[in-house]
């Protein structure tokens, strides 16, 4: 009896580990409480500042960030796609772009809570694991190094998704780390890295903003010994935005800190998930051989808010929400599909139709979204036309359907290739990221020759 007991407990067991389960990454909601469809283009979003915002519909527009029914309508539509998936990743910036007299502390929190009350209303049995965006905070991006009243409130409205350890820890400095759900020996790691963000006056000049490297290098040397693997979460990453040329969102010394740790640590890493941009891109990490170690997925936003940030033309988006298939046992990613809404579709229809925009493996026909087929894909994106203009397409959710050229691919693949900010800069300089053509593929031998000969 007590040996058909243990084997029937050895075979759950083996079942467990060659499970897949699924979880949620969703980023970058915007909610704008003002949102309306007013004939006066003036009128129909603080969020476009003063850009006029004609023909407006209800579902939204691509000058404004979301209106309510269009954060309702991207939550249920997880529902409808995976009801049950073993957790949710939220990586922050619930509230609209406007000048910080506009909003307040409380205007703020009250717009955090009625985030959260709408995914714990549509998703009550689920874990989420959610990290703070930089505007989470007023003033935006202030983000301090310690306690603040703003860590205290919002680790309170997440407290039923943390256990109390999380919780005292979150309000010191709005990181944490907790064990996945389930039989896994996954760990997940919550980052607060608006700490390193260029736009936060409160850390600069600090080495360790709230020691969070210190902890994070604990963690995961922690991890390494207890044979976890581990999912880092976050919402400004580290790296360049693809969409222009050296706008890096870290400061540079806590990039190459970031960097350090990636490094070290990544035998443990199974996968980083971060928001902020509000495109679909991915970053691969490489050792200093050239192997690649690591990879970072960017989640599309919510929000289809067209970016005013100087040097990127027409970067609207439409609304995505990301699915993840991934191992129970090892963590390691096994299809990451990412869903959609046309808002203009939306709009003209009268209901917003949400879809299957593509999979990770179909469309860069890869085995899987580990780190190798990752580093497969985007040497396919380099190389060859027509998956890039696949690709670009998708880094904006199918909202910029424009053709992807010469500068284009390099601002792209560059991006994508060099988190470190020496490497990026060369990578733009370098004709190794111009297009793969055969004839420049020929020019860049030639010139190759030409530059050793000139040596
Ligand atoms: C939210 O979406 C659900 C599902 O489509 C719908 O039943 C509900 O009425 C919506 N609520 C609001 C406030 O839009
Ligand atoms: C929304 O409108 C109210 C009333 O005019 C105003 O007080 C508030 O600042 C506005 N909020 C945002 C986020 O623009
Ligand atoms: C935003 O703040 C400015 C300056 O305080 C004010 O003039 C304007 O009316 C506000 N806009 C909204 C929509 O509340
Ligand atoms: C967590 O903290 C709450 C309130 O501070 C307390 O009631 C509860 O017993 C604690 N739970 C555990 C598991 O320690
Ligand atoms: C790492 O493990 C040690 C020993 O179990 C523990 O005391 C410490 O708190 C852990 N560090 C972190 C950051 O979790
Ligand atoms: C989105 O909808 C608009 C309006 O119906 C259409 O012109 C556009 O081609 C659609 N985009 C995609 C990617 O299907
Ligand atoms: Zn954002
Ligand atoms: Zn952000």
């Amino acid at each position: 009896m007590r040996l058909l007991k243990l084997l029937i407990i050895l075979i759950q067991l083996g079942a467990a580990r060659t499970q897949s389960g699924k979880f949620w990454h969703i980023s970058d909601l915007h909610f704008d409480p003002n949102y309306t469809v007013s004939e006066d283009p003036f009128k129909v979003c603080p969020s476009a500042g003063n850009q006029q915002v004609p023909n407006a519909g209800p579902w939204g527009d691509y000058l404004c960030d979301s209106p309510w029914i269009l954060i309702n309508s991207s939550i249920y539509a997880m529902k409808a796609f995976e009801p049950a998936p073993d957790f949710i990743l939220w990586t922050g910036d619930d509230t609209p772009h406007v000048p910080n007299e506009n909003l307040s502390e409380k205007a703020v929190l009250d717009i955090v809570e009625l985030l959260t009350n709408l995914i714990r209303e549509v998703f009550p049995d689920t874990k989420v694991y959610a990290a703070m965006g930089n505007h989470d905070f007023h003033p935006k991006s202030q983000l301090p190094a310690g306690s603040h009243n703003i860590y205290n409130q919002i680790a309170e409205l997440w407290r039923p998704w943390l256990s109390n350890e999380s919780v005292a820890l979150f309000k010191e400095g709005a990181f944490y780390s907790e064990k996945l759900p389930g039989p896994s020996s996954g760990r997940i790691v919550v980052l607060n890295t608006n700490l390193y963000y260029s736009n936060n006056k409160q850390t600069e000049g600090m080495a360790d903003p709230a020691r969070q490297f210190q902890w994070l290098d604990e963690v995961l040397t922690n991890a390494s010994r207890a044979g976890e693997k581990v999912y880092i979460i976050g919402h400004v990453p580290p790296g360049f935005f693809e969409k222009t040329q050296h706008k890096a969102w870290f400061r540079e010394a806590f990039n190459a800190e970031y960097l350090k740790v990636v490094h070290k640590h990544h035998k443990v890493i199974a996968g980083q998930f971060f928001g902020h941009q509000h495109t679909d891109s991915f970053r691969m990490f490489y050792n200093d051989a050239g192997v690649p170690i690591s990879v970072m997925f960017l989640t599309p936003g919510v929000t289809p808010w067209k970016t005013t940030l100087t040097g990127v033309i027409n970067g609207a988006n439409n609304p995505g929400i990301r699915l993840f298939e991934y191992d129970r046992a090892t963590l390691s990613l096994k299809d990451m599909m990412t869903y959609y809404v046309n808002l203009s579709q939306a709009n003209a229809q009268g209901t917003p139709k949400w879809q299957l925009e593509y999979r990770v493996t179909e469309a860069y026909r890869v085995p899987d979204a580990g780190v190798q087929s990752m580093h497969q894909a985007l040497d396919r994106i380099a190389s060859d036309q027509e998956v890039l203009q696949r690709y670009y397409v998708y880094n904006s959710v199918s909202y910029d359907l424009l053709d992807c050229r010469e500068v284009c691919r390099t601002e792209q693949v560059c991006a994508m290739r060099e988190v470190a900010f020496a490497a990026y800069e060369s990578c733009l300089r370098s004709p190794a990221a111009k297009p793969a053509s055969g004839f420049a593929l020929l020019l860049a031998a030639l010139l190759g020759l030409c530059t050793v000969q000139a040596r």
